[in-house]
């Protein structure tokens, strides 16, 4: 499908009118300064009629927007909105009117107590009176209110849109002001005001989420002809809120839908509107909350470890680069995580693993976890340095130093019992593993790798020993740090040799 959609923002209108603290006119500017980052279409800046402050902020925001950018005013359809919503956009470069009234059976019998007939010449002068005090380069949207609740009069509501659009409305927004029923209902109606209108007049929707399912209901509308898609940052709007713009871009950037938003913008954009809002992210809201990226169960740890290197991985809706959060995929360790885990987590910091150490030191770990719960990267480390670099046994290092140039003398107690011996060696490695030899202890050393850990905040730079022995048939690794690169080659032997005899 190429028909683009048209982000059309509400944040500064319908989110702005359920904060405890409505923005003032700088605030206004930051949110709305990053809504053009993103890259919405259209801005609905306020309801001049509502406030000064409002008529004020709607003023400024049209005199610095860009050519490209419909800047729009809310008007409910009397004169005093109307005439208050056209001066206040009277600078911009595409300046809209916006305005609305209900027409479902509730509303008509309780609220406005005036019969259909009424409330459709009240729209068609409003509409009229709007168009009239636009430049020809301006436009008027009308807004059916609670058309979802329109259920049982659809008929005569898609009669009345016909006549609003011949008196010069030419975008219809079809609000799902209040979310009761199922999406397919509300797609549906959609599909219905589509089929009746004339092809240019852009349809569009505008769902609030009190069941959650406002992005549903807006993609399944894009896809039943809705063109503009009214959505907020962060989901605010009036109760449980509007459609998050977030997830409707996502969500069709997945369904093959080209987007113009700078989508790596979204994170930025979620976390500054949330401070300014003062209204927190879920840590589970979708894209943008702190667990959102976050695995922690060893079968989802295994499957995003194997397919990381995909764009479109297990367990994983969305690459986390498109959205800006590059670095915040998590991988946890608690005890239901296994080995992929802590093979990811601590590869990921200076302190490496194999894979066969940390089937082994995940078994240490889950049992801690069992105990204490989610253990932080520190704590893994913890257990590194000490389960994995620090092997106990029978084997007990006591003392290595070199008497001189080729020469070696080692002392350690095996199972209670005290040596002191002295061998020959072409360096360290050689001269301990000499030495075992005089003991009765011999060992093959199959390899052997030196790295060093880059020196943490007022620390020392580290030697890593890594070395690989031959354990009748199967390779072991043993591996120690110290900051001598000797002493870190000795203990990796008597690592080894307690791996081995561990086993
Ligand atoms: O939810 C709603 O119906 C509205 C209208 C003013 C469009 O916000
Ligand atoms: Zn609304």
């Amino acid at each position: 499908m190429s028909r683009k959609p048209f982000f059309y923002d509400i944040t500064l209108r319908d989110g702005n009118q359920a904060l405890r603290n409505p923005w003032n006119i700088q605030e206004k500017e930051i949110i709305f300064k990053k809504l053009l980052d993103l890259g919405v279409q259209g801005i609905e800046a306020g309801f001049p009629n509502a406030s000064e402050t409002d008529f004020e902020a709607v003023e400024h925001l049209s005199k610095i927007a860009p050519d490209n950018v419909v800047i729009s005013a809310l008007a409910r359809c009397n004169e005093s909105d109307i005439k208050r919503a056209a001066d206040a956009i009277k600078y911009a470069k595409k300046p809209r009117i916006h305005t609305f009234m209900a027409m479902n059976p509730l509303g008509i019998e309780y609220v406005i107590k005036k019969p259909l007939s009424e409330i459709k010449d009240i729209c068609i002068n409003s509409v009229k009176l709007a168009k009239s005090l636009l430049p020809e380069y301006g436009d008027v949207e009308f807004s059916v209110e609670h058309f979802g609740d329109c259920v049982e009069n659809i008929d005569e509501v898609t009669e009345v849109l016909k006549e609003i659009v011949n008196a010069g409305a030419t975008t219809i927004n079809l609000p799902n002001t209040v979310e009761r029923f199922r999406p397919q209902t509300f797609v549906d109606m959609v599909k219905k005001i589509k089929n009746a209108l004339p092809e240019n007049i852009t349809i569009s929707v505008h769902c609030h989420n009190d069941l959650g399912m406002a992005t549903a209901t807006t993609v399944e509308s894009y896809f039943a002809g809705a063109t503009q898609l009214e959505c907020s940052l962060n989901g605010l709007g009036e109760r449980s809120g509007n459609t998050n713009i977030y997830e409707v871009a996502i969500a069709l950037y997945n369904s093959g839908i080209e987007i113009p938003l700078n989508l790596n913008t979204i994170y930025e954009t979620a976390l500054l509107t949330s401070e300014m809002a003062n209204v927190p992210i879920w840590e589970k809201a979708p894209l943008i909350g702190y667990d959102a990226l976050a695995h922690r169960s060893g079968i989802h740890q295994d499957g995003v470890a194997k397919t990381k290197h995909l764009k479109k991985g297990a367990y994983r809706a969305f690459n986390p680069e498109l959205i800006g959060r590059g670095n915040d995929e998590l991988f946890e360790f608690t005890s239901q995580s296994g080995k992929t885990a802590l093979y990811e987590i601590l590869n990921s910091t200076p302190y490496k693993i194999s894979m066969q150490e940390a089937v082994y030191l995940s078994h240490i770990a889950k049992t801690e976890s069992e105990k204490v719960g989610n253990l932080s990267t520190q704590k893994l480390i913890e257990l590194y340095l000490n389960d994995i670099c620090d092997i106990k046994g029978n084997f007990l290092l006591q003392d290595f130093r070199k008497i001189d140039s080729d020469r070696f003398n080692l002392t350690f107690k095996y199972k209670d019992k005290e040596y002191d011996l002295v061998a020959k060696g072409n360096g360290p490695i050689e001269g301990c593993i000499n030495a075992l030899k005089k003991a009765g202890f011999e060992i093959k050393l199959i390899n052997y790798e030196q790295k060093t850990i880059e020196a943490q905040k007022g620390e020392e730079a580290e030697a890593m020993s890594i070395m690989q022995f031959d354990n009748n048939g199967k390779t072991i690794i043993a591996r120690a740090i110290n900051i001598s690169t000797a002493e870190a080659n000795v203990k990796a032997i008597f690592n080894g040799l307690n791996l081995m005899n561990n086993n």
